[in-house]
């Protein structure tokens, strides 16, 4: 299986050029994963403008999303929007392939000034079936809080989907102990620029069971890279011959 990233400078506001720019950079894959509010970019000035720049989840970026998975074969795309159900805006991931929705995930865990205009997700963490091989979603910051990653091992993900907006430095240097501590693959896929005074640090990359980063972009590029991997690695939970990741671990002794 071929996984990816595409990562991109999606500017402010621009919603329309920053898809077509994510769908002239896609690469062939089975899986590609897109930033964090791809369409709508980041940095809100208002709840007015991230409104006016949020869609439903049948909007302009599941039909770029399909229109990526058509071009590149994928069998699904993963991408941020700011999504507008009802009243409500959620800082969601959809999950498409070419024919159409596969699911949503709604960010669980809101960052600095998302929390003036996004609610905190009401999905929970999801997995999807593609092609065989079990996905998962969390977007950014969800990264922070091992239950995330750890919630989406325990339900059956091989592979984590991640797209991000980082800003803090510590998210690529983290997530090879997510992959290692669950044995999944996951896809972080960053963007890079500026936007309003904030940076974001790029270094897109996929990281695997063993903890190992199979790939990494650069910090300041655009970078479209896709790398060869065997989910079956996944599906091993084993530590040592006596010590599994999964059957040696004590709930019991973890609430607070
Ligand atoms: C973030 O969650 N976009 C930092």
């Amino acid at each position: 299986m071929r996984v990816g990233f595409v990562q991109f400078a999606p500017e402010l506001g621009r919603s329309q050029p920053n898809l077509e720019r994510a769908e002239a950079l896609a690469p062939r894959a089975d899986l590609l994963v897109l930033p964090e509010l791809a369409a709508s970019g980041y940095n809100f000035e208002s709840t007015a403008q991230a409104r006016s720049l949020s869609e439903p989840a049948d909007g302009p970026t599941l039909a770029a999303c399909r229109r990526i998975a058509r071009k590149t074969g994928a069998a699904a795309v993963v991408a941020g929007f700011a999504e507008r159900d009802g009243d409500r805006l959620y800082n969601s991931a959809l999950l498409a392939d070419a024919g159409g929705l596969l699911g949503v995930y709604r960010k669980t865990h809101v960052f600095e000034s998302e929390k003036d205009h996004f609610l905190p997700g009401d999905t929970g963490f999801r997995v999807w079936d593609v092609a065989g091989v079990r996905v998962g979603v969390m977007v950014c910051f969800d990264w922070f809080f091992p239950e995330a990653a750890r919630t989406l091992a325990l339900r059956g993900a091989e592979i984590i989907a991640h797209p991000s907006n980082l800003v803090l430095p510590w998210c690529p240097d983290s997530m090879p102990v997510r992959s290692l501590e669950n044995a999944v693959f996951a896809v972080t896929c960053n963007r890079w620029g500026e936007e309003r005074g904030l940076k974001f640090i790029g270094r897109s990359q996929v990281t695997a069971p063993d903890g190992q980063i199979l790939v990494r972009a650069p910090d300041g590029a655009d970078a479209a890279e896709t790398v060869e991997i065997d989910p079956a690695r996944a599906r091993v939970k084993t530590i040592a011959k006596r010590n599994d990741r999964f059957g040696d671990r004590r709930p019991e002794h973890y609430a607070r």
